[in-house]
């Protein structure tokens, strides 16, 4: 009774639980797979090349994953993969799209399109698809940005899909009820090039973030069980600097 208060009881932990990480071969979305199959659960991770990579990545995250290859830009290929992967407790969304920097004057509006096809609209096809498997106690975790929220010239794309995944967010806490939905804005997280390391010690902070610290947020979002349609901003006070 102990125990399970304090692996699933009011915190709503993810011991045995299944969570599905749509991004999760890389970056933030492979530390998400780490510490949720360390505190227990059964993790899926979906991707382009997930499953291609299945040994690779068991090796990271631990024995017992199961993989799925999809790319969130097809229809075909969400709603097949969601099939393959079943119920789930919880979703976490981290899928990076390719993107270059530049001025809104010059920069290459098909570019920034696409990279609306992978991060907006896929995460709204990822989101449909999985809502209907969904725990009614279970929850989506998507992922903004500090673009979202501080301008950083040459990056007016990534601004306006990170804000607006933020809103996104608000609106189907609403409409998806009991099921939660959260978004983590993530600010710059290591590895980053020297300038932009020698920039953050002017952050609060005084740095930049390792990945684990980010990811925390996304554990705490998914135990948190009075939590939704809220953005969880962890950014070491970059915003505000
Ligand atoms: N890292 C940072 O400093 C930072 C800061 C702020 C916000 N963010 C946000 O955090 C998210 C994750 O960033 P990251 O740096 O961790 O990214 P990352 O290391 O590049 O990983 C991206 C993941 O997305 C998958 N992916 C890309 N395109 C996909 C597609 N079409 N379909 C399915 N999966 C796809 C990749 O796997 P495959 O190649 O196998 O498909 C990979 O697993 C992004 O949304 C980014 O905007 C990151």
């Amino acid at each position: 009774m102990r125990e399970s208060i304090a692996e699933n009881g009011i915190m709503g932990g993810l011991k045995n639980k299944r969570v599905l990480v749509v991004g999760g071969s890389s970056g933030l979305g492979l530390m998400v797979s780490r510490l949720a199959r360390g505190r227990g659960a059964e993790v899926v991770i979906a991707s382009r090349t997930a499953s291609d990579r299945h040994e690779e990545l068991a090796e990271a995250v631990g024995a017992g994953i199961e993989t799925v290859s999809l790319d969130v830009t097809s229809e075909e290929d969400v709603e097949s993969g969601l099939e393959r992967v079943g119920n789930i407790d919880h979703m976490v969304v981290a899928t990076r799209p390719p993107l270059s920097p530049a001025l809104f004057v010059e920069a290459d509006l098909d570019q920034a399109r696409q990279a609306f096809e992978t991060k907006f609209w896929g995460q709204c096809r990822l989101i449909r698809q999985a809502h209907g498997r969904l725990a009614p106690d279970g929850s989506i975790v998507l992922t903004s940005g500090i673009a979202g929220e501080r301008i950083y010239a040459g990056n007016f794309a990534m601004s306006v899909i990170n804000s607006a995944t933020e809103t996104l967010c608000r609106a189907l806490a609403v409409e998806l009820a009991p099921v939660r939905i959260n978004a983590v804005s993530p600010g710059f997280v290591a590895p980053k090039p020297p300038d932009v390391e020698a920039r953050a010690r002017r952050f609060p902070a005084g740095r930049v973030a390792s990945a684990e610290e980010v990811v925390k947020a996304y554990i705490h979002l998914m135990e948190s069980p009075y939590v939704t349609g809220t953005t969880l901003v962890v950014d070491g006070g970059a915003r505000l600097v």
